[in-house]
This record gives C-alpha cells, sequence and structure tokens, in this order.
C-alpha cells in the first residue's frame, strides 16, 4: 500500500534511462545506456543493458507489427533474460512508413504555429489530419517573412502497432522517433569529428536500407532503399532449395555443406552485386536531391546486412568511395558483467537503437522532427 502510494508521489528522474526498442523485421533490438560526466559536459554512455533476439515470423508485415502479442512476449523474454529495469521505451518507427516534407510558410508567431502548421499540413499529407501522428521541425527562419519546416506524419495504425507491441510486453511507449532521424542523432554523438564533412550514411537492415546525406552536422536528404539482407535469403532459397536458417549461416560466411558451392556463389555475388548497385544509384539520386555543391567525402555503414561478407567493400567499388564500418558503441563503455563477443557480434545492427537510447525527456536540442506519443 505504501510503496504504491509512494511511487505515485515520486516523479520519475528525467536522468532514468529509456529503455530503446527496435523492431525490425529481422531482429529486435533493446539497449539502455546512461550518460558518463554531468550534463553539461557528458562524455559518452555507459552500457547499462542490451539484448538482441530473432522477430517472431511474420511478426513485421508492411511496416507494421502485425502479431503485436508474439512480439511483445520475445521482447519481455529479452528484457527479463538480460535483467533490464525500467518500463519508459523510445521506440523506432521504420522510415518508408514515415510522410516527411520540407515546406515554406508564412512567417507566424510561436503561439501561433502548431495551429498554423496542422493547417497548413492538410494540403501535403496524402491521409486526413486525424489519421495521422503530426509532428514538425522548423529547419530555418527566413527573418520575418517565411519559414522552412520539416513535416513529418505517420499513419496512427502504425505507430499504435508498434506500442501495442511494447504494453503487451508491460512497457510505457514514451516517445517515437523515426529510425533514419535515431540513426542520424547516432552518428552525430559517435562521429563529432567527422561533422564538417559531407558523408552518406547507410544502415543495410533485411528489407530496406537507410541512406542519410549529412553536411555540417545536419540531415541535407533522408531516404530508404529497399534492399537489404533478406534479398540473400530470398535467393539462396530460391536457387538452392535451402530453409532460411541454412541461408542465414551462409551469409554469415558459413562454407555451405550439401550444397553446390559454385551455385552458392554465384547467387551470393548476384545479390551483392545488385544491392551495391541499387545503392549506389540512390545515393547519387539523394545528393543530388540534397541540392549541395559539395561532393561525398566517404560513405559511413552499419546495419546487421553490412556484415555480409563482401558487401561494404562492394558499395566502395561501386561508388568509388571510400566505405568506413560505423562503430555504433563508439562512444559507450561497458563492465565484464557484458558478453564483450555478443556485444561486438551485435552492435553493427544497433546504430537505431544507440540514437534512440540517448534520448531524454525534454531533449531541446531536435535536429529533426519527432513524433511524440506520451512523451
Ligand atoms: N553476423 C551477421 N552476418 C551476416 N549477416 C547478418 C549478421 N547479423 C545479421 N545479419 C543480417 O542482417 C539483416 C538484419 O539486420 P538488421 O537487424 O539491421 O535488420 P532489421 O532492423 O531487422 O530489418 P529492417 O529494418 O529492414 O526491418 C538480416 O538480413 C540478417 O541476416
Ligand atoms: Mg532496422
Amino acid at each position: 500500500m505504501f510503496d504504491s502510494l509512494l511511487s505515485s508521489f515520486l516523479k520519475k528522474s528525467d536522468d532514468e534511462p529509456f529503455i530503446a526498442v527496435d523492431i525490425g523485421t529481422s531482429a529486435i533490438k533493446i539497449l539502455s545506456v546512461m550518460p558518463t560526466g554531468d550534463r553539461f559536459a557528458r562524455q559518452g554512455y555507459k552500457l547499462v543493458g542490451v539484448g538482441v533476439a530473432p522477430t517472431p515470423a511474420g511478426a513485421v508485415n508492411n511496416n507494421a507489427v502485425v502479431k503485436p502479442e508474439a512480439v511483445g512476449k520475445a521482447i519481455r523474454t529479452l528484457i527479463d533474460a538480460n535483467d533490464i529495469k525500467g518500463e519508459r521505451t523510445t521506440f523506432a518507427v521504420p522510415a518508408p512508413a514515415v510522410f516527411t516534407k520540407r515546406i515554406t510558410i508564412g512567417y507566424c508567431e510561436p503561439k501561433d504555429l502548431e495551429k498554423n502548421i496542422t493547417f497548413e499540413a492538410g494540403n501535403y499529407i496524402p491521409h486526413t489530419i486525424e489519421a495521422v501522428h503530426l509532428d514538425y521541425q522548423i529547419v530555418k527562419v527566413h527573418g520575418t517573412s517565411s519559414m522552412d519546416v520539416l513535416l513529418v506524419a505517420v499513419k496512427n495504425e502504425i505507430i499504435d502497432s508498434y506500442a501495442a507491441a511494447l504494453q503487451q510486453a508491460d512497457l510505457i511507449p514514451a516517445i517515437a522517433d523515426v529510425d533514419s532521424f535515431a540513426l542520424e542523432n547516432m552518428f552525430e554523438i559517435s562521429y563529432p569529428e567527422e561533422r564538417a564533412k559531407t558523408v552518406a550514411l547507410l544502415n543495410i537492415g533485411s528489407r530496406y536500407t537507410n541512406v542519410s546525406i549529412l553536411q555540417d552536422g545536419q540531415s541535407l536528404f533522408a531516404g530508404d532503399v529497399g534492399v537489404g539482407g533478406r534479398l540473400y535469403t530470398d535467393a539462396l532459397c530460391e536457387a538452392l532449395h535451402m530453409t532460411p536458417a541454412e541461408a542465414e549461416k551462409i551469409k554469415a560466411g558459413e562454407t555451405p555443406s550439401g550444397y553446390d558451392e559454385s551455385v552458392v556463389a554465384e547467387t551470393f555475388d548476384r545479390t551483392t552485386e545488385h544491392i551495391a548497385a541499387e545503392l549506389q544509384r540512390q545515393i547519387g539520386f539523394f545528393w543530388n536531391a540534397a541540392a549541395t555543391d559539395r561532393s561525398i567525402e566517404g560513405i559511413y555503414v552499419c546495419g546487421g546486412a553490412a556484415q555480409i561478407p563482401g558487401l561494404v567493400e562492394e558499395i566502395g567499388v561501386k561508388t568509388g568511395m571510400i566505405c568506413v564500418a560505423v562503430e555504433p558503441f563508439r562512444w559507450i563503455e561497458w563492465n565484464s558483467q557484458f558478453d564483450e563477443d555478443l556485444i561486438k557480434e551485435v552492435m553493427c545492427s544497433m546504430g537505431v537503437s544507440v540514437g534512440l537510447a540517448i534520448r531524454r525527456f525534454g531533449d531541446k536540442k531536435q535536429a529533426q522532427a519527432r513524433i511524440g506519443v506520451n512523451g
């Protein structure tokens, strides 16, 4: 009785870490970190909890969680197995489900902003205002004449499907972020020395790849390309009639037994070639859309599929640019309680999770628009 009364009187500290949950088509990634140093001079983060598990088969479809119970159960199991504390979560919405548009509106006072933007947004977003979660960020103010605003809209049913999975795991869905925005935040925090450059940041997942063009620490353009590690699984299963589990082993670099090695190699190389060519084409397209006169100086790559042998190298060959593997845990330290080998195995796929985990309530510095849920 007293316990519950006491807890209802105690406000949660703003420094209590969120649990970051990235529900991908292939894997569920969970992360919790605490800042080291004080509020004003944060030097890095320390790892509080981490866990990765396969997403239940068919549970994420069309950018929504279609089996919230199964996903919720998998999340709860991960949290319990890794002894991760807390309830409030930040979670990722897949970029392909998000509508973004930069618009110019007449200058207005802050008190009128929300009303005006909501009114203007109705002209741009392909759904009714009531059907979406809408957020915005002022990108540039042109004196007292006009302002550029980034609109961000996601259909309610998409956000609700992710929130439902978290609720099934007895968690509180507090803040939703677009995966590409979280990724850009991770990069900004992890690679401050690259801030002055123009770079492409890739996150190669299972179904799609996030591509951001960053310059001077700002996102010039973010898009997604429908290629990822699942193409290998599909191609191997089709060409050799193997099971997805067998294909996964080959993707991780194991030598296949019982299959024609030359067909495996040919299928593998063809897929690598296709993905690299498609990314090269789209990076060029996105760079054009970014409308910068500066060239891309390097490509930074993360995502689970970036570990597929030869893929990152082939992207380097196709684009003729230096491709560097991103280390999302670059500014995160961990103690001996954590399994170093396991962390090294999963961190490549945790770029989005790191960007989500470093969010705090009351974050003022927001490079992009955020989609608030209960936050
Ligand atoms: N160690 C590894 N070696 C090779 N491939 C790997 C490895 N780990 C994961 N992958 C591949 O990476 C992909 C999953 O990456 P990731 O977890 O980033 O995707 P996801 O977030 O689940 O997918 P999406 O965001 O596209 O829905 C899968 O295709 C998987 O086979
Ligand atoms: Mg992903």
